[in-house]
């Protein structure tokens, strides 16, 4: 058989990436470049022949590695051109090692963990022929009832920023052609997490100064961390979906930030042009997604169906398609395709290895967070007791525990609470278990009884609530937040035992606790966490490890306050616990008067439940003596702020020590604090350190009302603590430089 392209240019010698793309590209067929921009899902029944017809540049889904090997051969070996596939899989948050949701991630505030963990990932799924992730997800997730949020890195710019980035090193390695290395993916390129209240899919609004202030620093930061690709959002952007959001793809993504990869669609998302009601037909779908620089769609033919009539009208230049099938090859060329498609096999207990379960329960460790420690209860001590109590429908659920988007990790492998205390506890201590509810969204009160009767016979009762891992991602969307079906019963009736209580959540978002925390002794906030989540709240629990993990995102005390993040502006009006008028205070028919004319609701606190950064730990941390290096600082300069943090109390722990600015006057009004700095350290008890945090003014910049990214001179806040309601703070300014 003669050789194919690709195989002529393979055997060409020392063809440079950019000649082997254009020189490919210019033996390409239009039909065959729009080939390389359609990613076809693996149940398609046609897809061996669209392959071999050189009809499919990318297949998503398919993960037995056989069939993916068999793709490829198909692609290089029976295809008139010879091109590799890209095998696209949604990889979040671990392959067959699963790891805590992305949020629990974040709540370990660790980028060297954030990496591993993305990392170990890219080995596993990898090794199954897997060479394109569909994350990080780096959407800036304001509203917990967004099953969405599960998935995301929280609130915050700067925290989100920082650990995506350590996600695409992870995935993508220091080169993306090594055999363990995959390409990552921003998405969804921007705004979808502002989806109006919290319902998947829905219409975002976003001021383009809070756009550029709040929602694109992830995704620039990620374009300058060298991400493979991008996933233009399903949501409509101020009007514009962003799948034909020229101004986003076009203008920013391309002009501004010089993004050189392919951006790709998300699901379906161009035929949906028409549902959205912003294009007429498919074909007018097809012109306005290309014209707004989607490179390759997913799972939908609307490019395949309506390309070749829109470039021969004229509507699409022949170079525009050029340009775009650049993209999806030179990624395919980086990867290492054209000299290596196939995969070898590696088995599961391979990739379920030692080490990356030991990632996985460390990950699940540290992105624990403490809520709250009345009297110390926690940790426990399995000396100190003779009978246990555990309860609850996620204490022995190996499935739930894994969290939403799992394709590829087998519950089989998870430990579960109960089995992981088991065995810690051995036979000194009578451990009896009640599930007390079916499912977490059960309204059955059928297994109270035998919960109340464990409770009432034990020393601690160790409840394991939370939602099922349904509940949160994709689609799955909350209008109430609290502790789903009945839950909240089933803590009142182990309240009534008198029996203390240690609550430990597993949940893909915040969950609304006010009510019950005054029930509970104890709240280990675990988000879902895995594989590993069995052992690592038994260490917790049982002062094996020392919880270290702070929130990625504020903690409302009710779905009414929502949406609720630190850093919100100041207002003309700020709320304060001195002006706080609270419903009960105010007398019938009474006359209306300034008092308590303040940006809040009467009927809850102004305050979050938790703010963001909160995390307990089982030692003391004290903060003390803020400095910045100078008070003045030029612009265009760097300077310190330092501060040191003691741990006072019994254990060695971790702390994340957070550095937070206020810019006092801006020409658009700044938020009340804004994240610039954190670091994980390790405190021995008794043992202080200084920390140190450097920033340059560029830090502080932030977009205006041109538009323009700039540093404005004048007076700053600082606060160095554990969490965002810091109060030990200095102050400096920023002055221009003597002409
Ligand atoms: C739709 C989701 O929005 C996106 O995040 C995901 O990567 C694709 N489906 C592929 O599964």
């Amino acid at each position: 058989m003669p050789a194919n392209i690709c195989q002529q240019l393979n055997n060409t010698k020392n063809l440079d990436k950019a000649s082997y793309v254009s020189s490919l590209l210019s033996q390409m067929t239009l039909k065959e470049k729009i080939g390389q921009m359609s990613q076809f899902n693996n149940n398609d029944e046609k897809l061996n022949n669209a392959i071999r017809s050189d009809s499919v540049g990318s297949v998503l889904n398919e993960v037995n590695l056989d069939t993916i090997n068999e793709l490829q051969r198909i692609a290089t070996q029976e295809s008139r051109l010879g091109i590799p596939l890209l095998i696209g899989r949604d990889v979040i948050h671990g392959f067959n090692t699963i790891f805590p949701i992305p949020l629990g991630q974040a709540a370990s505030w660790s980028p060297e963990l954030v990496e591993a963990c993305a990392n170990i990932a890219a080995i596993e799924s990898s090794q199954n022929g897997i060479n394109w992730t569909f994350a990080p997800m780096i959407d800036i997730s304001r509203d917990p009832r967004w099953g969405r949020i599960a998935e995301s890195l929280g609130e915050d710019p700067y925290l989100c920023s920082t650990l995506g980035v350590s996600m695409v090193k992870g995935f993508q390695g220091e080169n993306l052609s090594d055999s363990n290395s995959i390409a990552a993916c921003a998405k969804h390129f921007a705004g979808y997490g502002a989806s109006e209240s919290g319902r998947d899919y829905n219409t975002t609004n976003i001021p383009e100064n809070e756009l550029r202030n709040v929602y694109l620093p992830p995704f620039k930061a990620l374009a300058d961390a060298g991400v493979s690709t991008f996933m233009a959002s399903f949501s409509d952007l101020n009007g514009v979906p962003v799948t034909g959001n020229s101004w986003l793809l076009n203008d920013i993504l391309r002009e501004e930030w010089q993004y050189t990869g392919p951006v790709v669609s998300d699901w379906e998302s161009i035929p949906q042009l028409v549902t959205h009601g912003f294009c007429e037909d498919e074909k007018s779908a097809a012109f306005e997604a290309c014209h707004a620089g989607i490179d390759m769609e997913m799972a939908s033919d609307t490019y395949a169906k309506n390309l070749p009539s829109l470039i021969q009208s004229h509507n699409v230049s022949i170079e525009k398609i050029n340009t775009m099938v650049s993209r999806i090859l030179t990624l395919k060329f980086d990867l290492g395709l054209f000299d290596a498609p196939f995969t070898k096999s590696t088995s599961v207990t391979e990739k379920l290895n030692n080490f990356h379960l030991y990632a996985a329960k460390q990950a699940a460790t540290k992105s624990c967070v403490l809520l709250k420690n009345n009297n110390q209860t926690l940790p426990l001590s399995k000396t100190k007791m003779t009978s246990l109590a555990v309860i609850g429908p996620l204490a022995d659920d190996d499935y739930e525990q894994l969290g939403t988007w799992v394709f590829d990790g087998k519950a089989k492998h998870s430990i579960t609470c109960l089995s992981a205390i088991k065995d810690y506890i051995g036979d000194s201590v009578n451990v009896e278990f009640a599930i007390g509810m079916e499912t977490s969204r059960s309204n059955n009160h059928d297994g109270f009884s035998e919960a109340i009767d464990i409770a009432n016979s034990a020393d601690v009762a160790i409840m394991i609530l939370g939602e099922e891992a349904i509940l949160s991602g994709e689609a799955h969307c909350r209008s109430n937040i609290d502790l789903p079906g009945c839950q909240e019963q089933l803590i009142n009736a182990i309240y009534g035992t008198g029996t203390p209580i240690v609550l430990v959540i597993m949940a893909g978002r915040p969950i609304t606790l006010e009510k019950i925390l005054p029930k509970v002794d104890a709240v280990l906030f675990a988000w879902h966490p895995g594989t590993m989540g069995g052992p690592a709240i038994t260490e917790l629990l049982f002062g094996e490890a020392c919880p270290s993990g702070k929130l990625p995102v504020t903690f409302p005390r009710n779905v009414g306050q929502i949406p609720l993040y630190y850093g919100q502006k100041n207002t003309g009006r700020p709320a304060s616990d001195t002006t706080y008028v609270d419903i009960n205070d105010i007398e019938v028919r009474a006359p209306q008067t300034s008092l308590g004319m303040t940006c809040t609701h009467l009927d809850t606190h102004f305050s979050p439940l938790f703010p963001f950064g909160f995390g307990l730990s089982y030692s003391h941390i004290e903060y003390n003596d803020i400095n910045a290096s100078t008070y003045s600082v030029l612009m265009g300069e760097s300077f310190y702020i330092t501060a040191t943090i003691s741990n006072i109390g019994n254990y060695d722990t971790e702390e994340v020590v957070q550095l937070y600015i206020r810019d006092l006057v801006g020409s658009v009004t700044r938020p009340v604090k804004e994240l610039k700095g954190f670091q994980r350290i390790f405190l021995p008890a008794g043992e202080s350190e200084t920390v140190i945090f450097k920033i340059h003014t560029d830090d502080l910049a932030f977009y205006n009302r041109q538009m323009k990214l700039t540093t404005e001179p004048g007076l700053f806040n600082a606060w160095i603590g554990g969490n965002s309601d810091a109060e030990l703070k200095t102050e400096f300014e920023v002055v221009l430089r003597p002409e």
